[in-house]
């Protein structure tokens, strides 16, 4: 089998993340009959350096071609100011892409590890165990409203992006989100503010009709997203799959990386579908949840396990090759439980050093 893949590195610490990322697929695919066929572009800030765009129309039709997507992470304070003519997807390289690709669902994962318990903000019969998926809705609500702007002048300025989603970007999502728990542990929490917003209210009904009409199996229960947050903060072992719209679930999935020690260890899947054989028709996106970290990036010591976490899920989920994917996720575990850290988990180890044991766990394995 082969996959095409694109790679593309972004800004500050993105490039060496997804550089370690790709080392560990190379590694693996040398063990197992998979071909891989990589390209590599620009993306956001170092695209706009070089070309003076935030995405070149060659790197969307790269992207539209590929079977997946490796990105690092974008964004900067040298870029952060620059606004472009058009809708919120003009103003960065990554949105333009998940809006290209409608991948509408980002699943991000937080899972606790033993070598790290104490390097959580939790009592480790707290967190112990911890394992909670967050499916995050991507396409839609107020972060890709058309509907925004800023009016007004001197102190009588007035700012607005509407909280906007249809029937059917809810429906489409949430069935994905039912079928994450059904391969799980048969549960989900959906999580809104159906008390204040009307967007909220749509959200709950729609979520609860497909639910049961169509998931009976699953265990459905509803959450107003600031009690899930503080319950999240709380019990993080009582948590599973939480259903969120884009902007709840950005929020979401940082706190929840307190769970596994650091953002520099959740890695996400975004996805137009969800196949049931775990080869996608349709170009998804891997990326570390964390951003472009300015305040490290260029000293080599960026946590990697993100990127290497997000590269076996684009084994599991566009390559059918799960068994890999499980291996990733072992040699990671085995890293830890040998030591290996970065100074976001209190360790010393450089990106490399803890790239160069997780090859060497993978090939052991
Ligand atoms: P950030 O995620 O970049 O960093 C938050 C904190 O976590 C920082 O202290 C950083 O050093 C640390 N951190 C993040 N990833 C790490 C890793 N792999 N290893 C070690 N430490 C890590 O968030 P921010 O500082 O709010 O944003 C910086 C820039 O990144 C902004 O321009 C923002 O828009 C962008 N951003 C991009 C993405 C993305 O591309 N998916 C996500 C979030 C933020
Ligand atoms: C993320 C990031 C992005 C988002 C930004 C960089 C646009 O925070 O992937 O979580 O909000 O989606
Ligand atoms: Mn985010």
């Amino acid at each position: 089998m082969s996959i095409k893949i694109l790679a593309l590195g972004g800004d500050g610490i993105g490039p060496e993340v997804v550089d370690s990322g790709l080392q560990v697929l190379e590694a693996i695919a040398g063990t197992i009959s998979l071909k891989i066929d990589i390209g590599e572009d620009l993306l956001h800030g170092a695209a706009w350096d070089a070309h003076s765009t935030f995405i070149r129309p060659e790197t969307i039709r790269a992207a539209h071609e590929s079977d997946a997507l490796l990105v690092g992470a974008v964004g900067g304070p040298k870029w952060d100011h620059i606004t472009v003519d058009g809708g919120p997807e003009e103003q960065d390289g990554l949105m333009k892409l998940r809006h290209e690709l409608e991948v509408f669902t980002s699943l991000r994962r937080a899972r606790a590890y033993d070598p790290l318990l104490s390097r959580t903000p939790f009592r480790p019969e707290v967190v112990r165990n911890s394992d909670v998926m967050v499916v995050r809705e991507l396409c839609g609500g107020a972060m890709f409203s058309d509907t925004r702007g800023i009016d007004g002048t001197d102190k009588n300025r007035r700012a607005y992006d509407l909280n906007e989603y249809t029937e059917v970007e809810i429906a489409r999502f949430a069935r994905i989100g039912f079928e994450v728990a059904r391969r799980r542990r048969g549960k989900l929490l959906s999580v809104d503010k159906a008390n204040v917003f009307m967007a909220g209210k749509l959200w709950r009904e729609v979520v609860q009709e497909i639910g049961a009409n169509e998931f009976p199996d699953v265990a459905l229960t509803h959450f107003f997203t600031d009690n899930a947050a503080y319950q999240l903060s709380c019990r993080p072992g009582d948590f599973d799959v939480i259903l969120a719209d884009n902007l709840f679930g950005d929020i979401l999935s940082d706190q929840s990386a307190a769970i596994s020690g650091s953002l520099g260890m959740l890695p996400s899947a975004c996805l137009s579908h969800l196949s049931a054989g775990g080869r996608s028709e349709k170009p998804a996106i891997y990326e570390p949840v964390h951003g472009s970290a300015p305040d490290i990036a260029g000293t080599g010591v960026a946590n990697p396990i993100a990127a290497i976490l997000s590269v076996a899920m684009l084994l599991e989920y566009s390559a059918a090759e799960r068994e890999s994917a499980r291996k990733i996720e072992a040699a990671v575990a085995s890293t830890l439980e040998a030591g290996f850290a970065t100074p976001d988990l209190g360790g010393t180890n450089t990106t490399q050093e803890i790239t160069n044991e997780v090859i060497r766990q993978v090939l052991r394995a």
